[in-house]
């Protein structure tokens, strides 16, 4: 409880002198939406989730996944089995806001269209389900059976212990382990479990978040049901001391015909502009400890307002797939969608490559996205509404640039591009569309790097209904933000350099 409170007050401190800063009106309404250790029973029972007559609503995602009802954020226990992806999610089944939290579940055998599922796990006796990852355990080292599906999540109850549940029919129901906790703790300190099998050393490995004790520890077992204390790890976040650690994961990822390991953490409320932000550290890991590269962090892997607690699906092969929450603490509770709230990202491919001499982490979206996809045709000035689209923009870098995406009503979400500098600012202003819900919401400017050394930028938009991802085409950089305007935007005005511009439609995925 102490520490909950001196968390919230951080939070407003923070939030408070980022809205200064950036010259937001402060408003510390957010407040109310994060509180791990409340949970909110008074909601009326939940009704089965359904399509129909759903997922047409304004502000309603159509090319990323949403629950049909109710309020989601963390993407959890991603896993592939059999053909099949499956997305387990914070969720409240039974409301709109933060509480009750459970995992939702979804499935897809493309990445691009989702099936939701009945709810995986609820509340017990240990406490709520928070976030944690899942494996398949080939190797029946846990004594399930060969090819279990196994998950270790967070038990938040009066402490944050960590817990074990299994499943031997594809995801569908789950036992939980009557070891339970499978480690204990006495604080509201250590989450968010995320396990990867080690080869080298022959077991698996955990990392868990500290919150607002800072840092992560790593754990080992050969049987993921007992686990023994491996390592800590910190460095300090320049300019950013008062945050917490949430929704690790240490991948290892091919890097200059060799391999890097990268640790990838969530902050909060430390993000890039304000809010919630994911930063990766690359470094090396010998099985116990992790020693992060000798870097100014945080570095950023995404540079917008709405890509938080991502982290990658397991038992992918080499190939490194990540979703994120589409959404930020800092305004999570208002954002006006009804009877939903919160979306995923689209799912990213993660790779790693030298610029400038060290490691940089860039991500692009799923090739699986051509799927749902139109031909290419020039943009032109406008075009008709459509569900989603993806609109490339290439722009020299001789001079300045400004890209002005908007709609019929006149909103409007403007990027700069600065040529000499190498950067881009995004302005989710007041003019973007609806931002009256939190004060926090409004941004004059965002500002991320190129990243490129060429002559030329190829800027890749993917508009739904309420975000905005922007990539560079290598995937460089990476912004991603929701936006609510009335009507998608269908008007394209680039101003400065020469410029070229294409667009495809996205279909809906709930069609
Ligand atoms: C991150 C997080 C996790 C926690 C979950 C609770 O967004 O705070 O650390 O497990 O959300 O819903």
């Amino acid at each position: 409880m102490h520490t909950r409170m001196i968390g919230l007050r951080l939070l407003a401190a923070t939030a408070l002198l980022a809205a200064a800063v950036i010259g937001c009106q402060p408003d510390d309404t957010h407040k109310q939406d994060y509180n791990p250790l409340i949970d909110d029973k008074t909601e009326p029972e939940p009704e089965k989730p359904t399509d129909e007559g759903l997922r047409k609503e304004q502000y309603r995602p159509q090319i990323h996944f949403t629950p049909a009802r109710n309020r989601m954020n963390d993407p959890n226990g991603m896993v592939y089995a059999e053909g099949v992806y499956h997305h387990f999610y914070q969720y409240n089944p039974k409301g709109n806001d933060w509480g009750n939290m459970s995992w939702g579940h979804a499935t897809s055998k493309d990445l691009v269209h989702w099936e939701e599922q009945d709810v995986a796990l609820t509340r017990d006796d240990l406490g709520d389900i928070f976030s944690g990852s899942a494996v398949i355990d080939k190797d029946n080292t846990a004594g399930f059976g060969a090819g279990a599906m196994v998950a270790l999540y967070t038990s938040a109850g009066s402490a944050q212990q960590q817990s074990l549940a299994y499943s031997t029919d594809g995801g569908k129901n789950f036992t939980r382990f009557s070891g339970n906790p499978v480690i204990r703790n006495n604080d509201d300190n250590l989450r968010d479990p995320k396990v990867f099998w080690h080869e080298e050393s022959g077991k698996w490995v955990m990392s868990l978040a500290k919150g607002w004790a800072k840092g992560i520890e790593f754990y080992g077992s050969s049987d993921l049901k007992t686990w023994t204390h491996l390592s800590t790890f910190f460095v300090p976040l320049s300019g950013r001391p008062d945050l917490q650690w949430e929704c690790p994961d240490l991948v290892r990822m091919d890097y200059k015909g060799g391999k890097k390991w990268v640790l990838i953490v969530s902050v909060n409320p430390g993000g890039p502009i304000l809010g919630s932000g994911t930063m990766y550290l690359p470094g090396d890991f010998d099985g116990t400890t992790f020693t992060a590269d000798d870097r100014d962090y945080p570095l950023w892997l995404d540079y917008g307002m709405d890509n938080y607690a991502g982290v990658t699906w397991s038992n992918t092969g080499s190939r490194l797939v990540m979703l994120g929450w589409m959404n930020n603490w800092s305004y999570a509770g208002n954002v006006p969608c009804s009877p939903w709230r919160s979306a995923m990202t689209l799912p990213r491919e993660l790779k790693l490559v030298e610029y400038e001499g060290k490691p940089l982490l860039c991500s692009t979206v799923v090739k699986e996205i051509d799927g749902i996809a139109g031909s290419w045709k020039e943009a032109g000035s406008s075009w008709e509404s459509m569900d989603a689209y993806q609109l490339s923009v290439k722009v020299a870098l001789d001079k300045n640039s400004t890209i002005t995406l908007s709609n019929d009503k006149g909103q409007k979400l403007v990027v700069e591009v600065y040529a000499a500098d190498r950067k881009i600012a995004l302005k989710r202003s007041a003019a973007t569309g609806d931002t009256s819900f939190n004060g926090t919401f409004s941004v004059p400017a965002m500002q991320g790097p190129l990243c490129t050394e060429g002559t030329e930028v190829t800027l890749d938009f993917f508009v739904d209904q309420s975000s905005v991802e922007l990539f560079t085409r290598e995937g460089t950089l990476s912004m991603t933000n929701l936006v609510f305007p009335t009507g998608i935007y269908n008007h394209l005005e680039v101003t400065g350099a020469a410029a070229q511009a294409e667009i495809r439609s996205l279909s809906s995925i709930w069609k």
